[in-house]
């Protein structure tokens, strides 16, 4: 493991191999086998603020930890990222996979984000709609995937605050404090999702899945209780409907266990290994993909000996 403090001591070491994989926090990778080559750990740090009229503006080094950011903004009254509280994981990260929870999506304070080609060297600056942030996606998981180091990221928050209570629980909150939502956000998360220092998991192994407006149709008529939230491109279905449905919940197979209170999250028990992950994983899929004709997307990045593989 290779850590590393700057671009140029990053892109010395990395142009010696050419087998590299370049890991943030590591929170959502699962290695499969031993990698093959050199794994690279962004440790650059620092973060700088200024200011204009409306928003705080945030320069933040790709290898600060995600959640320490969002408490040292709300201690310093910079607001609006406590919905992201808890997500563990590192800032460079963050604009991957667009991290979201709670109604929030890290794009909407993102302003740009500071890369370098990681094979000429070159340092590019990619504004909000150069990175095609979608849900759980974005250009570098696209067009630029395993291309780039994340070297910043620029983030701009309002200096109006207004709180997002869109999400259940959070929508009992009347008119919080920034404090109040963090609080919730962390007691939530807190009351469902295992914490990884203590059960071992990568978070949401699947993302939602979105299907078209007929299909969705079709399910409701077979199954009237199915949960759907209307999207740009057809409904969203909560994964975790379908795998509890499914009778997965709760369930343990070779050492992994799929979350009781959030069926989502794949837990290992103490002895299992990647590839005990990915047959439960599998098995998942195929019953979702049976019953549902719904093809679950893995959203954990899963590393082979050669690197990324696809499920
Ligand atoms: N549900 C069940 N059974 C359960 C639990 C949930 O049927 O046991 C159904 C319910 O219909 C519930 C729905 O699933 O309303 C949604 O559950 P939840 O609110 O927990 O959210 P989610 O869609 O499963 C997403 C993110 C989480 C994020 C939460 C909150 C993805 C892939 N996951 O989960 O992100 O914390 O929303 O915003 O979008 C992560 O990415 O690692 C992660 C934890």
């Amino acid at each position: 493991m290779i850590s590393f403090s700057s671009p140029e001591l990053f892109r010395a070491r990395w142009l010696q191999s050419d087998t590299n994989y370049l890991l943030g926090g590591g929170s959502n990778t699962l290695f499969l086998e031993d990698f093959d080559g050199q794994v690279f750990i962004n440790e650059m740090r620092g973060i700088e603020h200024a200011e204009s009229d409306t928003h705080h503006l945030l320069r933040v080094a790709g290898g600060e930890n995600w959640h320490a950011l969002v408490t040292y903004c709300l201690d310093k009254g910079w607001y609006g990222m406590e919905n992201l509280a808890l997500i563990p994981g590192s800032v460079g990260a963050s604009p991957i996979q667009n991290i979201g929870a709670y109604g929030v999506e890290v794009g909407q304070f993102i302003a740009s984000v500071e890369l370098i080609d990681i094979q000429s060297g070159k340092a590019t600056t990619l504004n909000n709609s150069e990175c095609e942030f979608g849900y759980r996606d974005s250009v570098f998981k696209k067009a630029l995937a395993g291309k780039t180091l994340i070297t910043h990221v620029n983030f701009a928050l309002p200096k109006t605050y207004s709180p997002v209570v869109s999400y259940g629980e959070l929508a009992a909150l009347d008119n919080p404090t920034a404090q109040q939502v963090y609080d919730t956000v962390i007691a939530v998360r807190k009351s469902k999702l295992p914490d990884p220092d203590e059960l071992g998991n990568a978070g949401s192994f699947f993302k939602n899945p979105v299907v078209s407006v007929s299909h969705f149709e079709r399910l409701k008529k077979a199954a009237s209780t199915i949960p759907g939230f209307v999207v740009d491109n057809g409904v969203k279905i909560p994964a975790a409907w379908l795998i509890d449905q499914c009778g997965f919940k709760g369930k343990t197979e070779g050492g992994v266990r799929c979350h009781i209170t959030q069926p989502l999250v794949l837990t290992n028990t103490g002895e299992a290994v990647g590839n005990d992950v990915v047959k439960l994983a599998r098995s998942i899929m195929d019953t979702v993909r049976e019953r549902y004709d719904i093809a679950l997307e893995a959203e954990v990045r899963l590393v082979g000996r050669n690197g990324v593989i696809n499920l």
